[in-house]
């Protein structure tokens, strides 16, 4: 294939002879392409016959074949590994994810139904704006690490009623549900979880053969991110805003054995919330950091690319309080810059984010999610879009 190099009408003297040194410089580049193409393919093969054999071990053991903890481990050598190198981690995940669905199935004898090749189990996530959305970049990543044969896109719907009546037309085995749509699809569902019902939002849609079942992860995502940090029971709680995210907070801070205050702009919708939830209200300029150990900020203020916005005032923070920001756009939020600042201990919006989907991929699947490995493909998106 190196000779293959077309030639333009030949120009004179210096000029034609510093070209052939070119064509030969592309000819010889190719073929060490070749070679290490070749390589690299010996070399794969050679790591599924390794995989054959660790397969014929494990079924003497009488191991399962699959080992989420060893392949978490694999990605976060391979990243490390890669650290400063010219592959970009999103390629890295997508070779390695490939290579290990390629091993799974040699270490099952071939009896791995789920090649990726077949009839797809398709996700969408629909919202208005949502072409900035990571959950396609995260589910896919997890699909890819799993082997599951699912397509996940982002797509923008302006009512989300005709998209569910495509989702169940089509047969779209799930959905995620962003702004504006997480309280108006209740009316499109054929179930409903009572947790979800009663935060009054659904942001993950299942399709069980044909009924549509609507359920809530956002506030799984809240207190696990939070719950990795500080313990929730008995401490108060300060939830900023009273829209959807807001009463996800509010809920999973009750339910996990906080006292909760909603500080709100507009009185008549925190009060509403706080007594719907069973929590107190406070108008959101009467904020005082001694009234409570964590903050969870859940209105969408200093999301991008309104970033030099912030729901508080600097002075209105002390050190030792928790705050979270659930805004992941951009990570580190006017307010978790001050809060920093202020020494206070922060959460981003990432492991919410993160945690929330992994619910989502645990329920459309019945898999247990590659936490690792779709954390590394959203921060690596999110390092790519600066
Ligand atoms: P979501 O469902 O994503 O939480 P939402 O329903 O639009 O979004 O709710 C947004 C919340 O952020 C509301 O509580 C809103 O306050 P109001 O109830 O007073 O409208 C709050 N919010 C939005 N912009 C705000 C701002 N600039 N300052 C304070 N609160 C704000």
């Amino acid at each position: 294939m190196g000779t293959s190099v077309k030639r333009g009408s030949p120009p004179a003297g210096e000029g034609e002879a510093e070209r052939r040194a070119d064509e030969r410089r592309l000819a010889e580049l190719r073929a060490e392409i070749d070679r290490l193409d070749g390589e690299i393919l010996r070399l794969f093969n050679e790591r599924l016959e390794r995989a054959r054999a660790v397969g014929a071990v494990k079924r003497r053991l009488g191991l399962p074949v699959r080992d989420m903890r060893r392949e978490a481990e694999i990605f976060r050598r391979l990243a490390e590994l890669n650290r400063g190198r010219l592959l970009a981690d999103r390629h890295l995940v997508r070779v390695f994810a490939a290579l290990m669905a390629a091993a799974r199935e040699v270490q099952s004898d071939g009896a791995h139904p789920a090649d990726g090749f077949g009839t797809p189990a398709l996700f969408a996530v629909f919202g208005n704006p949502v072409v900035h959305s990571l959950s396609p970049v995260m589910h896919n990543a997890a699909f890819a690490a799993t082997g599951y044969p699912g397509m996940y896109a982002a797509i923008r719907a302006k009512d989300i009623r005709p998209a569910m009546a495509g989702v169940r037309a089509l047969g779209f085995r799930g959905a995620s549900i962003t702004i504006p749509h997480k309280e108006a699809v209740l009316a499109c569902l054929d179930f409903i979880d009572p947790r979800a019902r009663r935060i009054g939002a659904v942001n993950t849609v299942v399709n069980d053969a044909g009924e549509l079942k609507g359920f809530n992860t956002d506030w799984e995502g809240i207190v696990r991110a939070l719950g990795e940090r500080v313990a929730l029971a008995g401490r108060r709680v300060a939830v900023l805003g009273a829209g959807g995210a807001a009463r996800a907070a509010v809920f999973g801070a009750r339910h996990a054995g906080a006292r909760v205050t909603v500080y709100n702009r507009t009185r008549d919708k925190g009060e509403a919330l706080a007594v719907a939830l069973g929590a107190d209200f406070r108008p959101l300029e009467e904020f005082d950091p001694a009234d409570c150990e964590i903050l969870v900020q859940a209105t969408p203020v200093g999301m991008s690319p309104r970033t030099a916005e912030t729901p508080l005032p600097a002075e209105r923070l002390r050190p030792g309080l928790v705050v979270m920001d659930i805004v992941y756009t951009p990570l580190k939020t006017r307010l978790l810059a001050e809060a920093e600042a202020a020494g206070c201990q922060t959460v981003d919006g990432l492991s919410m984010f993160l945690y929330q989907g992994a619910r989502q991929f645990e329920l459309w699947t019945g898999l247990e999610a590659p936490l690792d490995i779709m954390r590394l493909a959203v921060e690596t998106e999110l390092t790519a879009r600066g």
